[in-house]
């Protein structure tokens, strides 16, 4: 079937109305006080994200409202009010500031996706608590890095996540005070009997709400901190990019261990009081078509590798349902090909909507809204309020380049709401990410002549799998910890599923034989000390690895020699290879 290039929109045929009708009205029209005048605040100009995500609607006519329908992974559902959910949030907190909790201290929570996590969440950032979320697949070495950096004082975890994740290196993480298995009876016993109401600490915008941690090329994960001033930005790119309406049953399937989970997840959807749908089981196609189907979900917000995996179980499956509801689809965390774009309009009877941001942005910056045509490919425009370019790095700063067709690496004009105020005891790092003005975003993106901008590719080494980043340096240390290994080098191998699995190439110290058996051995280890969300997928040996005359392995080489392209500038390369 011929394609288009360009899928038409009208905007009088959608149908409902969508928050955003002309784009550049809007742009021309937006200011973030306006926006931030949506919302309610504290008294005496103070700013609280759980106020505007849970009290503001159970204190009002949407008490009674849904916030949340959980799935279980067992097969019951349970329906959470705002009033009910406000009870839940001010427990947690009673209970957090019980324990000695104050403002500024770190939270890490350590859950799957259970109602518990909700409240751990909101009564943490009711406290004044920065909020530190960990995916529950990351085994026990990631773990301990990140609570080390945070100074996590309490840690709120399930039995099963503790014996499994935390147990082994409990001891190794000297400023948690605090593990609360929100499972077992003692936390019971403590939250039952913590009072119901709560006085909320008077946070100001610019007070920390959230640390996200993402991984960069070299070193430890780095910590992005968040303010609670970014509820504007989740509330209006809520309004924007996912068109968000009162009545709707919206279903992000992010787990909130990544930043699109809690920005998306818990914050934009409970600040627009709109019923959000959580999954606690894992992915599988049939149980997700049931879902959008009996939900009657009418936005969906999930990822390319998610729509990769329904495509793959094939069409005979959807056919069984039918989403008479569904109005609008997104995507986002890596790129979305053309191909997903068309399979949504035909299976779903919709476009996916791409749309770009980062863990520093903390929120949607780039999307393609409801209104606007879609070029399947492209990642769409700026939303009101951000403005982007494309910069070519030079020696002595950077230039802003032409106006039709560019291509280079993608900036953004410092100053949303949702902009992260720096990487955790790193200054140097965070003042590095800016130049005049400009956030450089270290993905490279094309714009074309009508403004689309388009994903190029990242500039750094950093892989993506499955939507969620991982820092090759985080997978070497672990390897390199083996007697075996001598080093490892660690990268991205294209996937046409979850776009780039894990790799790694280790050479081993002598007396070693690279036999299958060893190799086995390897990923046993890296999966037991990483977790499955970030241990290698494939191991190969070498007898040495390219390294940089400075002693750094050239990762880049290793995958141009995998992929079997040209090996590029080989200059600073060491020795004979
Ligand atoms: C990186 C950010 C996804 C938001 C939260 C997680 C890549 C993101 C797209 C897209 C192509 C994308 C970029 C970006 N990415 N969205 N629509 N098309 N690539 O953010 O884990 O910090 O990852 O994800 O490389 O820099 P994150």
């Amino acid at each position: 079937m011929a394609r288009a290039t360009v899928i038409r929109k009208n905007a009088a045929e959608l149908r409902v109305a969508p928050n955003l009708r002309d784009l550049d009205a809007e742009r021309a029209a937006f200011s973030w006080d306006a926006a931030r005048r949506e919302l309610q605040g504290l008294p005496g100009g103070g700013l609280n994200i759980a106020h505007e995500a849970v009290d503001r609607h159970a204190s009002g006519p949407r008490a009674a409202h849904v916030a949340l329908r959980w799935l279980a992974a067992s097969g019951g559902v349970r329906a959470i009010s705002y009033a009910e959910l406000a009870g839940a949030v001010n427990r947690f907190a009673n209970l957090l500031r019980g324990l000695g909790v104050a403002k500024g201290d770190a939270v890490f929570v350590l859950c799957g996706r259970i109602p518990e996590l909700y409240a751990a969440v909101l009564g943490a950032l009711k406290c004044g608590a920065v909020v530190a979320p960990l995916f529950s697949a990351f085994g026990p070495q990631p773990l301990k890095t990140r609570v080390n950096l945070g100074r996590g004082k309490v840690l709120v975890t399930t039995a099963s996540l503790y014996e499994r994740r935390v147990k082994k290196v409990a001891g190794e993480m000297p400023t948690l005070e605090h593990v609360l298995q929100v499972d077992g009876a003692d936390f019971r016993r403590m939250f039952d009997s913590s009072p119901a109401e709560f006085e909320i600490e008077k946070t100001v915008p610019e007070d920390p709400s959230f640390l996200h941690f993402t991984s960069g090329t070299t070193g430890m994960p780095k910590g992005a901190v968040h303010v609670h001033g970014a509820v504007v930005a989740h509330h209006a790119t809520g309004k924007y990019a996912l068109d968000l309406h009162p009545e709707d049953v919206f279903w992000c399937t992010a787990d909130p261990g990544w930043i699109t989970g809690t920005s998306y997840g818990i914050v934009a959807p409970l600040a627009h009081g709109v019923t959000s749908i959580v999954d606690e089981a894992e992915f599988d196609a049939e149980r997700w078509y049931r879902i959008l189907q009996d939900e009657r979900v009418t936005v969906w917000y999930t990822a390319p590798t998610a729509i990769r995996l329904l495509m793959k179980a094939g069409a005979g499956i959807a056919r069984q349902f039918r989403f008479p509801q569904l109005r609008f689809v997104a995507s986002v965390g890596e790129p979305l090909n053309p191909e997903a774009v068309w399979w949504g309009k035909e299976v779903l009877g919709l476009p996916i909507h791409d749309n770009w941001w980062q863990t520093e942005t903390g929120g949607i910056m780039i999307a393609n809204t409801p209104a606007m045509d879609v070029k399947p490919g492209s990642m769409g425009k700026p939303l009101p309020g951000i403005e982007a370019c494309i910069v070519h790095r030079k020696n002595s700063g950077i230039e802003i380049v032409g106006n039709d067709d560019v291509e280079g690496e993608l900036a953004l004009r410092a100053g949303w709401p949702s902009m992260f105020r720096g990487y955790l005891g790193e200054e140097a790092r965070y003042r590095k990410c800016f130049a005049d003005g400009l956030y450089l975003t270290g993905d490279l993106a094309r714009r074309d002549a009508d403004g689309y901008y388009w994903f190029v590719g990242r500039a750094d080494d950093v892989i993506k799998s499955a939507g969620h980043l991982i820092g090759p340096f985080e997978v070497e240390s672990v390897l390199m910890e083996h007697p075996a290994v001598a080093e490892a080098g660690v990268i991205g191998k294209p996937d046409p599923v979850v776009g780039e699995i894990v790799k790694a190439f280790v050479s081993l110290k002598a007396g070693f034989v690279p036999a299958e058996e060893l190799k086995m051995q390897l990923l046993a280890h890296a999966r037991k000390r990483l977790g499955a969300a970030v241990a290698p997928k494939e191991i190969a040996f070498a007898a040495q690895l390219p390294r940089t005359r400075s002693g750094k392995i050239m990762r880049r080489l290793l995958k141009a020699r995998e992929l079997g392209l040209p090996e590029g500038d080989l200059s600073t390369l060491e020795g004979p290879t």
